[in-house]
């Protein structure tokens, strides 16, 4: 049986990766990284403002940075930006670091959750509904992908944690929890 190295969560905007990968972190005694916060941290701005003042080109190289420094590291739970996907290079090593799961969700539930606080610069239009389906649909290949894809519709971060540690304990593969 082999040990899982890190949990990576993969997904759209609004999929549940951030509540979600905080709580299964607690849960397994693992450190949690989410990648947009980290960026925030370490540029001293919001998401929002990097994409405004620097460019969506830049944040992706950022991006791209901090998942080869994460890489080098055990036992994280590490939730990625939606679009973290969109570069090859941060699949490749995103896989050689640990298992790689998607949270899914539909569109409409998607809508509701980012329309509550909208911190997405590439939602903050009019017609985000349609932005949604689009980008889904642009993305949907990528993000199949992953090892395995759960949908977090109907669920909360507490089940969907539970539905992933059993997921991966039915793969086969061991969890080295701390508690
Ligand atoms: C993005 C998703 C966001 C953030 C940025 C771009 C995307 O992260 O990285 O706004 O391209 O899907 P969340 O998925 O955590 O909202």
């Amino acid at each position: 049986m082999s040990t899982v190295k890190n949990i990576v969560l993969i997904g759209f905007m609004g999929t549940g990766k951030t509540s979600t990968g905080r709580l299964l972190a607690k849960m397994l005694g693992y450190r949690f990284v989410d990648t947009d916060q980290r960026l925030e941290e370490l540029y001293g701005c919001s998401v929002s403002e990097m994409f405004a003042n620097e460019g969506e080109s830049v944040f992706r190289e950022r991006e791209t940075a901090l998942v080869k420094d994460l890489a080098a590291y055990k036992r994280q739970v590490i939730s990625t930006g939606g679009g973290i996907v969109l570069n090859q290079q941060n699949m490749i090593m995103l896989r050689k670091t640990g298992m790689i799961i998607c949270l899914t969700a539909t569109a409409d539930r998607i809508l509701e959750r980012v329309g509550r606080r909208n911190t997405r610069p590439l939602l903050r239009q009019e017609n985000c509904r349609e932005i949604i389906i689009d980008l889904l649909e642009q993305r949907r290949e990528l993000y199949n992908k992953a090892d395995f894809m759960i949908d977090t519709s109907e669920r909360t971060p507490r089940q969907v944690s539970h539905d992933i540690i059993r997921t991966i304990k039915m793969a086969g593969v061991k969890l080295k929890c701390v508690r």
